[in-house]
């Protein structure tokens, strides 16, 4: 099997990373990006191309950039989204500002990324966009909602998505990750709303002191988590010779999460059923 192409975003730490290593490992060819170059020129030297890329720019942007990942080698076989952060603050808290933040890098940076690489992929009949969600799209955390908002839009947008372009050849994954050992809970990441309401205080305290917690114990492997997702890809290791499902739930707290929401939605029907179709004309 010929090398594959990756293009993955937000490569500087973490899940992105990781995939860098993981990529060239199998021998195929990774296009590593971040929004700051610097960051990532040691990449280099592991054999990866670079290239500066913000998911937020603009659509016209993201497009030669896009171009310009596809000169690298004449073509891209697999996208990943990966670029994301973590936004924490009670609804009074969070701005709007905030808001239109963590959804346009979460949310509209994977989907505009994908929007102007799907032309490419269309037009050679094949392609894989990888996106990286969370099992925190299917629950609401107090503190954490803003976030949990943006995975759960991606989880909306990217369901249908797959049926659309599954005509032309292209194949889309969703990765609903648990708890994984990245960056994305170091406190220099995590975007922290100010408090603004003295009667808050004591539940960002907490909230903080939450976060700290939970940065550096998160009992994901991301290596493993990672070369579970490029196995998927690739159709080897656990996957080969298998249909891979549209949707990866990793980690056995990812698993825990999905379950018991699909158990509480399943128990509340079955309760409120009779009541909830009675609306009917
Ligand atoms: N770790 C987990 O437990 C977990 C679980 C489920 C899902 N995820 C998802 O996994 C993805 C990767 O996060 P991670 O856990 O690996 O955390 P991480 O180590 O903090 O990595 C996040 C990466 O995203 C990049 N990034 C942020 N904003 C960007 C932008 N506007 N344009 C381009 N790159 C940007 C960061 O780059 P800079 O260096 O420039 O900031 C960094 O490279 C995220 O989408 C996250 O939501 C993580």
């Amino acid at each position: 099997m010929a090398p594959l192409v990756w293009l993955i975003t937000g490569t500087s730490s973490g899940f992105g990373l990781a995939f860098v290593y993981s990529i060239l490992a199998h021998g195929d060819k990774a296009i590593a990006t971040a929004r700051t170059l610097s960051k990532i020129k040691h990449l280099q030297d592991s054999g990866a191309e670079i290239m500066q890329l913000d998911v937020t720019a603009p659509q016209l942007e993201l497009d030669e950039k896009i171009k310009q990942a596809i000169a690298f080698y004449g073509h891209v076989d697999v996208l990943i989204n990966n670029a994301g952060y973590m936004q924490t603050g009670n609804w009074e808290d969070l701005s709007h500002e905030d808001l239109l933040a963590i959804f346009n890098t979460n949310v509209f940076g994977p989907i505009n990324l994908t929007r102007s690489i799907l032309p490419h992929f269309r037009e050679q009949q094949a392609g894989t966009l990888v996106f990286i969600g969370s099992s925190a799209a299917w629950q609401g955390n107090p503190g954490i909602s803003a976030y949990n908002g943006t995975k759960n839009a991606l989880q909306g947008m990217v369901e249908g998505l797959q049926q659309e372009v599954l005509p032309f050849g292209i194949k889309t994954l969703l990765v609903e990750a648990g708890s994984f050992r990245t960056s994305l809970l170091d406190p220099r990441n995590v975007n922290m709303a100010s408090a603004k309401f003295e009667a808050y205080e004591e539940y960002n305290t907490c909230l903080k002191g939450v976060i700290k917690s939970l940065n550096g114990t998160q009992v994901g492997d991301t290596p493993k988590g990672v070369k579970f997702i490029v196995d998927a890809v690739k159709g080897e290791g656990w996957a080969e010779g298998k249909e891979v499902p549209f949707r990866l739930i990793l980690g056995a707290d990812g698993l825990k999460t999905v379950m018991d929401k699909a158990k509480e939605v399943i128990t509340l029907c079955e309760k409120w059923g009779d009541a909830f179709s009675s609306t009917d004309l």
